[in-house]
């Protein structure tokens, strides 16, 4: 029974709730292994629309195990609010596990964020404001507050009362802003505490012992490749590890132990907040691709930038997750395009470049080369074979299989969690 990784190929938005859905039934634990509430995943089940943003999307599959990695920066109040809002619509979320060794997005960490962004100005990296940049930061310098904290009040007033020390200044003396009180903080963080006591465990212990026992672990990447804080396109990143080996460090499972690593690619390119994008398209071909594919923000709300399919980052995602399947996205929002460009490589200063620019300047200057394919009109939301598909969609997929390098094996076609052709299993179980 495989240890399963799903990551974005892209800059996010890619489907991987969807994604991480369709897998339900076939897993027993879903795990969280990276980033906070600044991922938003849309899942929909029949007429019933949900929006995931702290919570494995395998949360919606009864019988599943959530998990919520040391990897996660968790934000306590929005958790909470997570977990009765799936209550009330019935969702039975009593299973959830949560890493004693995780950080709390603590509030100042979150007044930090937007102050920060808005000193940079047009330096900006278009963060979601929810405190992650900082509180991964107070990770990395020592200064964080974990989930096992919040059971030690003497313990935990020493860390926030340290933290507080270098920040207030910081608010004060930079920002111009009110010192914030460690009395309110530690108000902030207890109220939550006990509440989400019982489901406070090792989780390395228990999804070590999961997988001797030989159950289905799935862990879903919040974020994508491009906006990995080592492999992505910084700074114009998040502050966690959205690659393949972020699930190991972050959730204490290690690499030996990963069988198979799923990438999810949009049929077309979206990006949200700042940062290079080749592809991006500021015309009326852009504005088809958003309205169509509803391209707004499940976190912020923002419209989000959209751009033709660029394999050279599906080439690079395969490099560096090590992908073994690709589940390819909203196939159907390019139904009606005569022609459909797909980028493989790019023009640097006159020079055509195959691979991943290792200069950030080199990618910011990138021109795509399109290779163009043509398009097709039918409906295809009800296809549920490959033969369904028009030919030319067919060969689009077939293309893209081909520049990317690794096999297709799902192909998305609606929203809806029926509306998906499966080529291969995503599990290879139908592998000799
Ligand atoms: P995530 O962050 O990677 O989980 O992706 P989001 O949920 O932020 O954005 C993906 C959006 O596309 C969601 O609104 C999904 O409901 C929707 N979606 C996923 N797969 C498909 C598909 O194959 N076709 C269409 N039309 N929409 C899809
Ligand atoms: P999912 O999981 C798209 C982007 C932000 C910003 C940068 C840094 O839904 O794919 P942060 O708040 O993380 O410090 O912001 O990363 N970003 C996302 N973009 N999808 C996401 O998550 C994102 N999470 C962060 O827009 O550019
Ligand atoms: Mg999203």
């Amino acid at each position: 029974m495989p240890a399963i990784v799903l990551v974005g190929a892209q800059w996010g938005d890619e489907g991987k709730g969807k994604a991480t859905d369709l897998l339900g039934s076939q897993i027993d634990y879903v795990v969280k292994f990276n980033g906070g509430n600044n991922a938003g995943h849309t899942v929909v089940v029949g007429d019933q629309k949900y929006a995931l943003h702290l919570l494995p999307s395998g949360i919606l599959t009864p019988g599943v195990t959530p998990v919520i990695a040391n990897g996660v920066v968790i934000d306590l109040g929005v958790l909470i609010s997570e977990l009765d809002g799936l209550e009330a619509r019935g969702v039975d979320t009593s299973r959830l596990r949560i890493s004693a060794n995780a950080h709390v997005i603590p509030p100042y960490n979150t007044v930090l964020d937007k102050v920060t962004e808005r000193f940079l100005g047009k330096r900006r990296i278009g963060t979601t404001g929810r405190g992650i940049g900082p509180t991964y930061a107070d990770k990395m310098n020592r200064i964080g507050i974990r989930v096992q904290d919040l059971y030690d009040e003497s313990i935990l007033r020493q860390k926030v009362e340290a933290a507080l020390q270098g920040k207030n200044q910081l608010l004060l003396k930079v920002y111009n802003r009110r010192a914030i009180e460690v009395d309110e903080v530690l108000a902030e963080l207890l109220e939550h505490a006990e509440r989400i006591r019982p489901m406070v465990t090792d989780t390395v212990l228990e999804l070590g012992t999961a997988l001797d026992e030989g159950r289905t672990v799935l862990f879903e990447a919040g974020q994508a490749t491009l906006l990995d804080v080592d492999h992505g396109t910084y700074p114009f990143v998040t502050s966690s590890n959205a690659t393949a080996g972020g699930a190991c460090t972050g959730s204490g499972v290690p690499p030996t132990r990963i069988d198979r690593v799923i990438g999810v690619f949009k049929a077309y390119t979206t990006r949200v907040g700042e940062g290079p994008f080749p592809t991006e398209l500021d015309d009326e071909h852009g504005d088809h691709l958003r309205t169509v594919g509803a391209e707004f923000g499940t976190t912020t709300g923002r419209p989000r930038r959209c751009g033709w399919a660029d394999v050279v980052i599906g080439r690079y995602a395969t490099r560096v997750n090590g992908l073994t399947d690709v589940v390819l996205t909203k196939l159907d929002v390019l139904t009606g395009l005569e022609k459909i460009p797909v980028c493989v490589a790019y023009d640097v200063q006159g020079r055509r470049v195959d691979e991943m620019p290792v200069g950030q300047s080199d990618f910011h200057h990138a021109t795509p080369v399109y290779e163009e394919l043509p398009g097709w009109t039918e409906d295809i939301t009800a296809a549920r074979t490959f033969e369904d598909l028009p030919v030319t969609a067919r060969r689009y997929v077939e293309r893209l299989e081909e520049l990317i390098g690794t096999r297709i094996s799902v192909i998305g076609v609606g929203p809806g969690r029926d509306e998906v052709i499966v080529r291969h299993d995503l599990l290879g179980r139908d592998e000799a």
